[in-house]
């Protein structure tokens, strides 16, 4: 009844109302995307005379009301006056503010946003709701309320009607940043904490210190900030080139925060509902720490911070010392004292523990304390550090690496090595922080490398950001309650300036804030994209140094079901730039066909693609072979997983007809860690086949091996299988170029077949002379032809 009743509505409104609703509507423009929207007919006008209303005497609602008046009166609005409800307050031209009313039924972090021609309410629980529904109110008003006030004053803002209700997914919405490999200023601290404010996420994961720099002041131990907080100035060379600091040269590149500035950073995030996690790295990534007390390391040293790239973590923190558990207490003591977070982030990560192995001091604690090897000693730092963390009622969150030698009894875990920790962490009735790699470290490249500024590697999309989904399947619904959410990593050993900074962390960050705030339902790629160029006139106005991001064209298959047709669908993150391709060979130019709609695939070819902004190909373009085959869309089911992290084209990667060029990372390749490829392809009918063709890919500097032996059968029923052959590897995994290897099979006669069963057999474990030696390695393949 309720929606027959609704649409009667809507049929009643005059025509003349929808003439009012104005051209430009930003509602539906807003990052993260809100649970619910809806458009309604005319505008609110905020002027002069507009007021915000709040509470009697509530300090909070003040500040929330300012920071919205503030960002207006910047813009060269008028100056709106805040004043608390006596209940004779006029109620048009008015924006109604309310906390805790116990009425709005929004969740703690929600909120409910009504613009209507004469008054806007926002309606919310707590302060965080009513400051997200500011933030949408924002982006709810022109661009040009982003826009510095020299350029003019503004009489008048108009605002479309619409009704919001919203309030995220996941309780922990996080944005790190490394100020050790580089020092950025308190000002730029603040910049990333407004731009992660204002979408939506509510933690800084603020990485203080590290082998390059120790940057926070503790009263306690003036040498971190007379030595540990300085480097010799290498700036001028490539991070991995630099020369170690020498003794008489002046230590000058650095810099640390004050305990002032400090306060004065918690304070401004938290004003704007950002809780500040401090990390204070132990027992590796420490070095720095050394150079000012060598006396905590286990060989005595000497030691210089380093001016670049350290690696391996060799000298770390000596374990079996007591004086460095002091030495940790009393850091750990000032730095709760500074920041309220209940976590504080203990670091644990990449610890060498060859020192460990010859100091005669962490050897006694071992023995001591009973532990089986160095894992344990790790294990037992960190649950002693756990212990006084917990004392002052705080809890610890460490890297995934904590796992190893016996988790820390009420630890958190961030799993940064793939997904694999925070899966472990959860099943073990542990919360855990999503920060996987290939999803979440902006220190990546995001386009083309070949026209970026160095990075540290990786290929890290837009795209790929957004497509995260921090829960992982495997988990059950119980465990999955563990995932508090994402955070997304920028490590700046690449990264020298606060433009730099942005350059790297916008727009991915903005990707991931919808990620963890907005229903996983309302994922859409394609309207994402649309949002944003109404973000990036915001960031433009805010002189913001976003990239521009990625002007590589995606190449898929799709099959057409109804026309039963392969099609080639192309894809960008550039929603409005013209792309081109051909599929004969010859080179794509801006005379090429222009790609409008998937486009039906007959024969062979070559994909050839790009993106012509301003009639100019930008970045390379894409070239792909495509192989038209009996096998082309047809399903194909998994009786063990690809990896998450070289999935390709997931369930159809391996029957897309697209072929992966020697770039393991080209996004066309899959792949498997430690596990067999073994699947079964339905042709869909019985047919004649007479040859089964897959290359695999050998790149063991990347620690992907070919298959021992690639197995193919055949069969009319899915159950009883024939005309078994295996095609066994007999090339070395020595050969360390990078090459591609066919196993293909040609049956002795062509057969009648309907399902095609494929096993490629990993090696499993990398062999004993390799780097990776014991630990699981892959195996990457990009397509399985039948002719
Ligand atoms: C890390 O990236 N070492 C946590
Ligand atoms: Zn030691």
């Amino acid at each position: 009844m309720h929606r027959f009743l609704s649409i009667c509505l809507l049929m009643l409104i005059p025509l003349a109302f929808q003439a009012n609703t104005p051209a430009v509507s930003t509602a539906n423009s807003i990052v993260p995307k809100p649970i619910s929207v809806k458009v309604k007919t005319g505008t609110f006008t905020i002027n002069d005379q507009t007021s915000l209303v709040i509470s009697q005497g509530n300090k909070e609602m003040q500040r929330i009301a300012r920071f919205f008046a503030d960002q207006l009166h910047l813009a060269g609005g008028p100056d709106l006056k805040v004043v608390e409800a006596t209940g004779a307050e006029k109620s048009s031209n008015v924006i109604l503010l309310s906390i805790g009313t116990g009425k709005t039924d929004a969740p703690s972090e929600g909120y409910r946003l009504k613009v209507s021609p004469h008054q806007v309410k926002i309606t919310a629980e707590s302060g965080a709701g009513l400051f997200y529904g500011i933030q949408s109110l924002l982006q709810l008003m022109p661009a040009e309320v982003y826009k510095p006030a020299s350029s003019g004053t503004v009489k008048s803002w108009s605002i479309s009607c619409v009704e919001i209700s919203d309030h995220p997914r996941y309780p922990y919405r996080g944005m790190h940043l490394d100020v050790s490999r580089h020092f950025f200023p308190a000002s730029f601290v603040k910049r990333y904490i407004d731009l992660i404010a204002m979408y939506k996420m509510n933690r800084f994961h603020w990485h203080l210190t590290d082998d390059n720099g120790w940057r926070i002041e503790i009263k306690k131990y003036p040498k971190l900030m007379q030595t540990a907080a300085w480097h010799v100035d290498h700036e001028d060379l490539p991070w991995n080139e630099r020369p170690a600091g020498q003794t008489g040269e002046k230590a000058n590149y650095g810099g640390y925060y004050t305990q002032d500035e400090v306060r004065d950073i918690v304070q401004y995030a938290a004003d704007r509902y950002i809780t500040i996690i401090p990390e204070i790295e132990m027992p590796a990534h420490s070095v720095e720490v050394l150079a000012a007390y060598p006396q905590f390391s286990c060989t005595g040293g000497p030691f210089k911070v380093p001016t670049g790239s350290y690696w391996p973590n060799l000298d770390i923190l000596c374990a079996g010392n007591d004086s460095v558990f002091t030495f940790m207490e009393d850091v750990l003591t000032e730095v709760i004292a500074l920041f309220p977070s209940q976590y504080i982030h203990i670091g644990g990560d990449e610890a060498d523990k060859t020192n460990w192995k010859s100091c005669p001091r962490c050897q006694a604690r071992i023995k001591a304390e009973g532990l089986k090897d160095e894992k344990e000693l790790q294990s037992y730092f960190i649950k002693r550090i756990e212990k006084f963390i917990v004392s002052k009622n705080r809890k610890i969150i460490g890297w995934d690496e904590i796992l190893e030698g016996g988790l820390a009894p009420e630890a958190t875990v961030m799993s940064w090595r793939g997904v694999e920790g925070g899966i472990a962490a959860a099943r073990m009735g542990h919360d855990a922080i999503m920060t996987p790699g290939s999803y979440c470290y902006f220190d990546h490249y995001q386009a083309d490398p070949a026209s970026e500024p160095k990075a540290i590697g990786g290929f890290t999309t837009l795209k790929k950001v957004y497509s995260y989904e921090p829960t992982p399947g495997e988990l059950t619904k119980e465990e999955a309650r563990h995932i508090l959410g994402a955070q997304g990593n920028l490590w700046t050993e690449f990264i020298q300036t606060p433009a730099h900074a942005e350059y790297m962390a916008v727009p991915r960050m903005i990707a991931l804030s919808e990620v963890v705030w907005s229903p996983k339902s309302s994922r859409n790629w394609l309207d994402f994209r649309h949002r944003m160029k109404e973000q990036f006139r915001r960031l433009k106005f805010m002189n913001v140094n976003y990239s521009k991001g990625s002007f590589r064209v995606a190449v898929n298959t799709a099959v057409d079901r109804k026309e039963k047709m392969i099609k080639l669908v192309l894809d960008s993150e550039q929603p409005d730039v013209p792309l081109h391709y051909t599929l004969d060979g010859n080179d794509v130019k801006t005379g090429s066909p222009l790609y409008t709609a998937p486009v039906n695939i007959t024969k062979n070819g070559i994909v050839k693609a790009g993106l012509f902004p301003d009639g100019q190909l930008q970045e390379k373009g894409v070239e792909t072979p495509l192989i038209y085959h009996l096998a082309i869309g047809k399903s194909v089911s998994y009786a063990s997983p690809f990896s998450y992290r070289y999935p390709a084209a997931g369930e159809s990667a391996l029957t897309d007809g697209l072929r992966a060029t020697i770039d393991h990372q080209d996004g066309l390749w899959q792949g498997f860690l430690g596990n067999d490829l073994d699947v079964v392809i339905d042709l869909g009918e019985e047919i004649l086949v007479n040859s089964v063709q897959m290359n695999f890919l050998q790149n063991q500097k990347s620690w992907i091996f070919l298959p021992t032996v690639v197995e193919y059968s055949l069969s009319s029923d899915g159950k009883k299988y024939h005309s078994f052959n295996e095609v066994p590897n007999t090339i070395s995994p020595k050969i360390d170029q990078v090459f591609m290897q066919p196993f293909n099979f040609q049956f002795m006669t062509r057969t009648r077949a309907r399902y095609v069963h494929v096993k490629a057999k990993n090696p499993g474990k990398c062999p004993a002379w390799h780097e990776g030696a014991g630990e699981p390695c892959w195996i990457f393949t990009d397509e399985i032809v039948v002719f």
